[in-house]
């Protein structure tokens, strides 16, 4: 595996591929790599002729500086698992390689953006926007793979896409959640979980799956309360929000009947200090 350090060196690996036909596979990733990104970058090795992740804890999507700077940052470790994956090309950043001048770029990412996730952390999803459609210019791949952990994510994503003019047919491929054994999905934040924390943290899936079953004879709302209600009687959960929405616009459904395809719930709990997401789907 070659380490790209510098935004001409990506440029040039990319051209080098495309000139050869040969299809490009990017995982995205912020480091401290675990089996959910490894999953990504299985897919990606099986599904492109060359394969690059890059590795850069992008600051201009944190709105909390604390967060940025406690971010956990383990580059060997992650070189070591990826270059065992069979990637390609890792590109390590610096965050003056990025980010030579402030990126001023305002997206209109629209209704995917405006509630749960957008609303909590301002600008977190403009900065998203920013360093995502930075990697897809330069890296010029034909597949992008997130995990759906982060599924508001993934539709702001697809958005940027839309309004950037489709990044020559890019395909954005989204991956199922990875979880530990008891039911956590996994998440580079999870080491930060005290042991208390990480005890009570799987009841948030528990529930969630719990709450697939209570929907089917109970109306959205009661489904929230009970979703809710559930985890807020743990004394380390809190929740922040839940809200049940449609998959593609993530508009809050009033009812069931507000939307053609499977519902998703998601959620954001703090568990002791730390901020966990997850979702999942309903089977209306
Ligand atoms: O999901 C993440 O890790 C980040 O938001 C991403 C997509 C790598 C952009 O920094």
């Amino acid at each position: 595996m070659e380490i790209l350090r510098t935004v001409d060196e990506l440029k040039t690996a990319a051209a080098n591929a495309v000139a050869q036909g040969k299809s490009i596979g990017l995982v995205p990733t912020m480091g401290a790599l675990h089996a959910g990104h490894l999953s990504l970058v299985e897919r990606a090795r099986r599904e492109n002729d060359v394969v690059f992740v890059s590795i850069f804890v992008n600051p201009t999507q944190f709105n909390n500086p604390e967060d940025l700077k406690t971010y956990p940052r383990t580059e060997e470790a992650d070189c070591a698992k990826i270059s065992d994956a069979g990637v390609d090309f890792a590109f390590i950043p610096s965050v003056e390689e990025i980010y030579p001048e402030e990126d001023t770029r305002v997206f209109d990412l629209g209704e995917v953006a405006a509630v749960m996730e957008g609303p909590m952390r301002p600008g977190h999803f403009n900065g998203v926007a920013q360093i995502v459609s930075r990697l897809f210019e330069w890296a010029r791949p034909t597949r992008a793979y997130f995990g759906e952990k982060d599924f508001q994510q993934i539709a702001v994503i697809r958005r940027m896409v839309e309004i950037e003019g489709g990044f020559n047919g890019l395909e954005i491929v989204d991956c199922p959640i990875v979880r530990e054994e008891d039911g956590l999905a996994l998440s580079s934040r999870n080491v930060r979980l005290s042991a208390d924390a990480r005890m009570a943290a799987p009841l948030i899936h528990k529930i969630l799956a719990k709450s697939v079953n209570f929907a089917k004879d109970h109306s959205v709302a009661d489904t929230i309360r009970f979703v809710t209600e559930e985890l807020d009687s743990h004394p380390l959960i809190k929740v922040e929000y839940y809200s049940i929405v449609n998959p593609l616009t993530m508009q809050p459904l009033q009812s069931w009947g507000d939307c053609k395809m499977a519902p998703q719930g998601c959620i954001t709990a703090y568990c002791g200090d730390v901020r966990l997401i997850d979702n999942i789907k309903y089977n209306h």
